[in-house]
C-alpha cells in the first residue's frame, strides 16, 4: 500500500511528512496554481527538496497536444530531476505522449482517468502508475469501485509493471474501498486525511486507558518506572 499526498503546499506537506506515512506527491495545474508561485520551476525543487529522492513526485503536464506533453516533459525532467513521474491524462494525444515517453525511459503517471478501458491502454502503453478519480467517476454515475476493480484484475493477469494510484476522494469510505478494490496508492489531500482522526471514539480510548493506569502508576510513564 501506498500513500500520497495531493497537495503542493509546502505547509502542509512539511506537516504531513512528520505524522504520515507518505510514499510520494502529485499535483495537478489547479493544485500547482492554488499556491499562486510565479517561480514555477522553484516550487517543484522545493516539494523534491522537502520529499527526498526516495518517494515518487508525480507532476503534470499542461498542453494538450503530444508535442507539447513532450516539450513540458522535458523541461520538468531538467529542471527537477529523472525521477519525477510525468503525469499524462489519457486522451488519445496523451496515449501518444505515454508511449513515447515511456520508450525513452521516463516514468509515466497516466491521469484523468474514469473507464478501464482508458487505464488498461495507459498501462499497455508503458505507465507506471494510473490515477484513477474515483469522485469524479462517482459525480457521473459511473461506477468507481467496477473500474478500480476491472484495471486491477487486469494489471494483475498481464503482470504488468503499474500501480493503481486512486484520487480525486472526497472521503475516507472512497479511499478504503479503493483499497479493497485493488488499488495499490492512493493520493489525498492532507486536510482529507485528517478526517480519518476526527472520530472522538479514538480519544476518548485513549483518555479511559490513562485513567485505569493512574489509579495505579499515578502520573507516572513507563520511562519513569
Ligand atoms: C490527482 O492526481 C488528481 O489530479 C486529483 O486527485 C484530482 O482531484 P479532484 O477531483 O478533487 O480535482
Amino acid at each position: 500500500m501506498e500513500l500520497l499526498l495531493d497537495t503542493a503546499n509546502l505547509d502542509q506537506i512539511r506537516e504531513a511528512l512528520d505524522i504520515y506515512p507518505v510514499s510520494g506527491l502529485t499535483t495537478n495545474p489547479s493544485i500547482i496554481a492554488k499556491e499562486r508561485r510565479s517561480d514555477y520551476f522553484s516550487l517543484l525543487r522545493e516539494i523534491r527538496a522537502l520529499l527526498g529522492r526516495e518517494r515518487t513526485f508525480h507532476v503534470q503536464v499542461t498542453r494538450t497536444d503530444c508535442e507539447g506533453m513532450l516539450r513540458e516533459a522535458e523541461a520538468i525532467r531538467k529542471n527537477v530531476d529523472e525521477d519525477v513521474y510525468i503525469k499524462t491524462p489519457v486522451s488519445k494525444e496523451g496515449l501518444k505522449a505515454i508511449g513515447i515517453m515511456s520508450r525513452e525511459g521516463f516514468n509515466v503517471t497516466g491521469t484523468g482517468i474514469y473507464t478501464t478501458i482508458q487505464g488498461e491502454l495507459a498501462a499497455m502503453a508503458g505507465a507506471k502508475y494510473l490515477a484513477l478519480y474515483y469522485n469524479r467517476m462517482l459525480n457521473l454515475d459511473i461506477d468507481a469501485d467496477k473500474v478500480f476493480r476491472e484495471t486491477a484484475q487486469a494489471i494483475a493477469s498481464s503482470r504488468l509493471d503499474c500501480k493503481i494510484v486512486g484520487a480525486s476522494y472526497k472521503s475516507i469510505m472512497q479511499v478504503t474501498n479503493s483499497f479493497a478494490d485493488g488499488a495499490q496508492a492512493v493520493t489525498l489531500p492532507p486536510e482529507l486525511l485528517d478526517t480519518a482522526f476526527a472520530n472522538p471514539s479514538i480519544e476518548l480510548c485513549v483518555r479511559n486507558f490513562g485513567r485505569d493506569w493512574e489509579k495505579v502508576y499515578g502520573d507516572k510513564g513507563i520511562a519513569e518506572l
